[in-house]
């Protein structure tokens, strides 16, 4: 089986190849989420959230794959997206049961992790992915994902 350096060196040129394509941004983010969610294994809801632009301590979900969640709509601090907007940083919790401020969307969930897109230093967005797996994500998911934020941000 492929190691997941191998597997993340395919996806940044899958994903390089999908942001090159015609099409509108929407449909590339969910093509984005659709590739991570099919090749990572642990990757088991993979989503973006972007900034709402009237309201911009507010985040807004945008393309996603997996379960439908009821946290469309998040402000910053709230949960791990809200925190993580907040604060700019990659927020990782690899069990989210010790999480005091935690929005959750299914039972099933047992770790995530989410990072900022930055323009200009500012967050206009993040990714967001859930896991069913305790303690999935290590630095190369966290350089991975820091990576695929960077090239998104020139599409939005
Ligand atoms: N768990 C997130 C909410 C979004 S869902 O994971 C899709 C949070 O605590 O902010």
């Amino acid at each position: 089986m492929a190691g997941k350096d191998e597997i993340f060196d395919f996806l940044v040129k899958e994903i390089s190849r999908i942001l090159q394509s015609d099409g509108n941004p929407d449909g590339k983010l969910k093509s984005i989420c659709r590739l991570l969610k099919n090749h990572v294994s642990y990757y088991n809801w993979v989503g973006f959230y972007l900034v709402d632009k009237e309201r911009k301590k507010e985040l807004v979900l945008g393309p996603f794959e997996g379960e439908f969640t009821e946290h469309t709509r998040i402000p910053f601090g709230r949960g791990i997206c809200g925190q993580a907007a907040a604060l700019k940083e990659t927020f990782l919790a690899q069990d989210v049961s010790k999480q005091k401020n935690y929005l959750s969307c299914s039972a099933n969930v047992k770790s995530e992790i989410v990072v900022p897109i930055f323009q200009k230093e500012m967050v206009i967005g993040e990714i967001d992915i859930d896991s069913h797996t305790l303690s999935p994500f290590t630095r190369e998911d966290e350089a991975f994902l820091r990576r695929i934020a960077q090239m998104v941000s020139r599409i939005l």
